[in-house]
This record gives structure tokens, C-alpha cells and sequence, in this order.
């Protein structure tokens, strides 16, 4: 894939408290889903069905769409699979990514310098964020990564694209119960849509999970 890539332990799913949550919303350039916590969006880009991957290769070529995904995360950190990182063919630049596996051995190739971090765990994923307050949180995907990291998730960046590709890998659905659509920008063959959060359970989860990882 190229630039484009566009999820819970036992144990991290418990009450927010209230002090380490203040820790984390005191985080300085964090972009707080309601102002009130930290936030953790994940982008993607979705067919009309749902389908994000077909574990092979890119879906669509949307030049716009790759040029909007590396402006709006660069300068953060991105949460991937190591499926993901490894179809990205490299890591990619002005980030920090971390890559999820449970292989002890595994280590990231094509790095040139970039900071790949690897982590075994969602609660090791959360302490290395936690080392990063200063950047935005991005959960890159895939579908695995976007399931386990949806309970921490308070806002969505979503290229809707107007096709129905084949593939088994898909995105969360949308529960418009939960989520608010904040944007949306029409274009060619797809929208660029924003959501956040109806409620801040999730923003309360992710200032739980950041706080007793850190
Ligand atoms: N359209 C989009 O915006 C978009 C964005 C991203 C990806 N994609 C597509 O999504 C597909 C890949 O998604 P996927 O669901 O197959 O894989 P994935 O989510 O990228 O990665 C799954 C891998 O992550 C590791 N992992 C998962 N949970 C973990 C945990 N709790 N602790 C440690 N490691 C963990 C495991 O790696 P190990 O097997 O190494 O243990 C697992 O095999 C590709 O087709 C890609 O192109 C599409």
C-alpha cells in the first residue's frame, strides 16, 4: 500500500480515574474530542460495503485522499497492525508509528530513520502513547487494530468511497446511536467525513487505559 493506510486487553476496561485522566487531558497539543479528555482518531478509508482490505493490496487510487492522510497525521503517532505496516512497504515519514504483533522477534524493515515502534500489546501500545502527549493519536488500521482500539476511539476521519470492492477486511460499522457526523466534504467518488463521539465513555476508557500504562 502506499502512503495511505489510509480496537482491549483483559484488565483495561474498567472506571476512569479521575486524577490520571486529568494527567492525560493535561496533555499540551493533544486535539481533544469535546475538550474535555484525550482523543484517539482513527482514519480510514471505506468502501460503501465496508470493506477496507482485501490482504493483498490497495482497493482504489485516490491521489487526494493520500495527499489528505499524510497532512492530517503528520507530526502524530500512528497505531497499526504489523499486516498493516508491512503492506505499507516502509515506514512512512514525520511520524511515529507503532506496530502491534505478537511476534518477539519481529522488527520493522525500510525504517530510514523513522521512528517505528513495536509493541506486543494493547497496554504496551498505551505506554508508549502515553510517552507521547504532545503528538495526535491515530489508529491507522486494519481491521483487527480498529476493532480492539474502538472502545478508546472518540472521532473518525473517514474517506467514504462510492465503491463495493471485494474483500474480507472491514472497517467498524458507523452506529449513528454513537457517533456524530461533524463533517462532510463532497467529492468525486468519495467524501471526506468527520465523527465524534455521542458520549466521552471512550474518552474516558482511552484517559483510563493511558493512565494505568503510564
Ligand atoms: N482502507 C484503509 O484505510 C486501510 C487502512 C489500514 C489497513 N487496511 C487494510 O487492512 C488489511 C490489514 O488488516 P488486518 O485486520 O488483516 O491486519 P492488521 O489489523 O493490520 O494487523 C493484525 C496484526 O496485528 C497484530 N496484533 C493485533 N492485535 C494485537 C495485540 N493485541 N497485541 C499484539 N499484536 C497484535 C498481529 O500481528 P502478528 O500476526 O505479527 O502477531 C495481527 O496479525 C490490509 O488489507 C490493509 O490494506 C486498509
Amino acid at each position: 500500500m502506499a502512503e495511505r493506510v489510509m480496537t482491549m486487553d483483559a484488565g483495561h476496561d474498567g472506571g476512569a480515574s479521575p486524577v490520571l485522566a486529568a494527567q492525560v487531558a493535561a496533555a499540551p497539543t493533544q486535539a481533544p474530542h469535546d475538550g474535555s479528555g484525550p482523543s484517539l482518531t482513527a482514519i480510514a478509508a471505506v468502501g460503501a460495503n465496508g470493506v477496507i482490505g482485501d490482504g493483498r493490496g490497495l482497493l482504489w487510487h485516490i491521489p487526494e485522499d493520500f495527499a489528505r492522510f499524510k497532512a492530517v497525521t503528520s507530526g502524530g503517532v500512528l497505531i497499526m497492525g504489523r499486516r498493516t505496516y508491512e503492506s505499507l512497504g516502509g515506514a512512512l515519514v514525520q511520524r511515529v508509528s507503532i506496530v502491534l504483533t505478537r511476534d518477539r522477534l519481529w522488527r520493522a524493515s525500510n525504517t530510514r530513520g523513522e521512528q517505528v515502534l513495536v509493541a506486543s500489546s494493547v497496554r504496551q501500545t498505551a505506554a508508549l502513547l502515553a510517552q507521547h502527549t504532545d503528538k495526535r493519536w491515530w489508529v491507522a488500521g486494519g481491521g483487527e487494530i480498529y476493532r480492539q482500539w474502538w472502545p478508546y476511539t472518540t472521532d473518525l476521519d473517514i474517506t467514504a468511497v462510492a465503491a463495493s470492492p471485494d474483500g474480507s477486511v472491514t472497517f467498524p460499522s458507523i452506529d449513528s446511536r454513537h457517533w456524530r457526523l461533524a463533517s462532510r466534504r463532497l467529492r468525486e467518488g468519495f467524501a471526506f467525513e468527520t465523527y465524534r463521539r455521542s458520549s466521552s465513555d471512550a474518552a474516558l476508557a482511552l484517559a483510563s487505559l493511558i493512565g494505568h500504562a503510564s
